[in-house]
C-alpha cells in the first residue's frame, strides 16, 4: 500500500494534490510520501520482532538527506558504500554506531574516514581490503569490527545486472574458501572478526534463493565457531523485491519467518540492509506531456522526464506503471503507447507498449514505484538539470532537493585559455 491515491478526480500524495506541487516546482520531479516510508519501515521491523535485529537502510536506493533522516528517526541505521554515503548518513542524523560499510572497492581514504568516524562494522569483500583495514586501524590504535561477505554461489533469479551472489559476480569471497580468509583475518592486528555478511541480489521475488543463502550462512556459523571465531552478528543484506506491476514478491512477514526459522536460534544479532523495499513504493516521478505523436501504428507520448531522470526502464528492462494525474472514469478506453523522453537516444523511454487513456499535451503523468534507484541514478545527460525531489507529509510538502539553475550547472566548469579559439582570445 502507498499513499498516492485519487481524491476528487486528482492524484494526491497523501493530502497534497500533485498538480499543486507541479505548479510550484515545475516538472519533472520526484515526490515521496513520508507516511509510506514510515509504514514500510515499520512493517519490515515488525516482521523481525522477537529476534535481536537491526535494520541498516541501504542508502544507495535513495540517499536524499530528508529520506534518510526520516528513516533514522524511525530507528534505522545505514548501510553505506562510499565516503559520500557515510557523510550523508551522519548529516542525516544516523549515529556512527549504526553505520555498516559495504562495497568491493573501499579506498584507503574511505576506510580511514570510516575508522575516524567510529562506524559499527566493515563488511569486508577481499583479502587485500582486510590487510589495508588492519594497517589503518592499527595505526589509529582502534579495532575494526568486521564481517566477511561470503559469496554463496546462489542464483537470485533476478535481472542479470543486479545478481550478486553467483561465483562469477565480483562480490564477496567464495564460500567455503572464505573459511581460510577468516583464519587469516583472526591473525591480523586491530581486526575483530564478528560476523558473516551475505547479499545475493536485488528485486528478488522468490524466497527460495534467500533461504538457500541463509542456510549456507547458518552452516558457516557452525564451522567458523568450530574454527574458534566469535561469530555473533549475521548481516543478511537486502534484496527483497517490490511489486512494480504483476509481480508478487514474498511479504516481509514471510521473509522474516524464514529468517527466524533458519537463523533465529544461532545466538547472533541479525542485521538487514533493505533499500528498495523501504522506498520504492514511497516515490513517484511526476512528468508533463509535451507532445503526443501518432503514426499509423504507434503512439508516442513524449514527456518532459527522460532516461536521465529514471534510468531503470532502459537499464534493467524495468516495468514501471504510468498513470494519469487527472483521474479517468472507471472503464475509460485506453490504448497502448510508448512513453518516451526528449533525450536523443532510442533507449530513452519510461514505458513501452503501456496502456494509457487518451492523454493531451500539458497534462501530468505519474510514474509509480520510482522511490528506489530513481533520483539517485539521475544524471544531467543532455544538459538537463538534475531532477528535484519533494517530500510530502500529510498536508504539507517541502522541496528536499531543488532543481539547479542553468547557471549552477555551468558553474563548476571552466575553459582554459589555450582551449579557446584564436579569434575569441
Ligand atoms: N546491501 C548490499 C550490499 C547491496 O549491494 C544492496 C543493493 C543492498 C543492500 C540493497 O538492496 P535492495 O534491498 O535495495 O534490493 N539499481 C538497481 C539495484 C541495485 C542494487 C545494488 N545493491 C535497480 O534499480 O534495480
Amino acid at each position: 500500500m502507498d499513499h498516492f491515491v485519487y481524491r476528487g478526480g486528482a492524484l494526491h500524495a497523501e493530502d497534497v494534490a500533485l498538480a499543486t506541487i507541479a505548479e510550484h516546482v515545475g516538472t519533472p520531479f520526484y515526490c515521496y510520501a513520508a507516511a509510506t516510508l514510515r509504514r514500510h519501515y515499520r512493517v519490515f521491523r515488525d516482521a523481525l520482532a522477537g529476534v535481536d535485529s537491526q535494520v541498516f537502510y541501504a542508502l544507495k536506493a535513495n540517499s536524499n538527506l530528508a529520506v534518510v533522516a526520516l528513516l533514522a528517526a524511525e530507528g534505522a541505521g545505514a548501510d553505506v558504500v562510499s565516503e559520500g554515503e557515510i557523510r550523508r548518513a551522519l548529516a542525516a542524523g544516523v549515529p556512527p554506531e549504526r553505520i555498516v560499510f559495504s562495497g568491493v572497492g573501499k579506498s584507503e581514504s574511505e576506510i580511514a574516514f570510516a575508522l575516524d568516524s567510529r562506524i559499527h562494522q566493515f563488511n569486508v569483500e577481499s583479502e587485500p581490503e582486510l590487510i589495508v583495514l588492519s594497517r589503518l586501524a592499527a595505526a589509529r590504535q582502534v579495532t575494526a569490527d568486521i564481517a566477511i561477505r561470503i559469496n554463496p554461489d546462489v542464483d537470485a533469479a533476478t535481472h542479470a545486472k543486479i545478481t550478486t551472489g553467483k561465483r562469477e559476480n565480483k562480490f564477496g569471497i567464495a564460500w567455503p574458501y572464505a573459511r581460510e580468509v577468516y583464519r587469516r583475518a583472526a591473525a591480523l592486528p586491530a581486526i575483530a572478526v564478528r560476523g558473516i555478511a551475505v547479499h545475493i541480489g536485488s528485486q528478488l521475488t522468490d524466497l527460495g534463493p534467500f533461504e538457500a543463502a541463509f542456510r549456507i550462512v547458518a552452516d558457516a556459523v557452525r564451522m567458523l565457531r568450530q574454527d574458534g571465531h566469535r561469530i555473533d552478528r549475521l548481516d543478511f543484506g537486502g534484496g527483497l523485491g517490490v511489486p512494480y506491476g504483476e509481480e508478487a514478491p514474498p511479504s516481509p512477514a514471510a521473509y522474516g519467518a524464514a529468517v527466524k526459522r533458519i537463523a533465529g536460534q544461532l545466538g547472533c544479532r541479525l542485521m538487514f540492509e533493505p533499500g528498495r523495499l523501504l522506498v520504492a513504493n514511497a516515490g513517484i516521478l511526476v512528468t508533463r506531456v509535451i507532445y503526443v505523436k501518432k503514426s499509423d501504428d504507434r503512439t508516442f507520448v513524449i514527456v518532459d522526464a527522460a532516461m536521465n531522470d529514471l534510468i531503470r526502464p532502459t537499464l534493467y528492462e524495468a516495468k514501471h506503471t504510468v498513470v494519469t494525474v487527472r483521474e479517468r472514469p472507471a472503464g475509460a478506453e485506453s490504448s497502448r503507447v510508448d512513453v518516451v523522453g526528449p533525450v536523443c537516444e532510442t533507449g530513452d523511454y519510461l514505458a513501452l507498449d503501456h496502456p494509457l487513456p487518451t492523454v493531451h499535451a500539458g497534462e501530468l503523468l505519474a510514474i509509480r514505484t520510482a522511490g528506489a534507484y530513481g533520483a539517485v541514478m539521475a544524471s544531467s545527460y543532455n544538459s538537463r538539470p538534475i531532477v528535484p525531489e519533494v517530500l510530502v507529509s500529510a498536508g504539507r510538502y517541502s522541496v528536499v532537493r531543488s532543481r539547479p539553475s542553468y547557471r549552477d550547472m555551468l558553474s563548476g566548469e571552466s575553459i582554459p585559455d589555450w582551449a579557446r579559439s584564436e579569434a575569441s582570445r
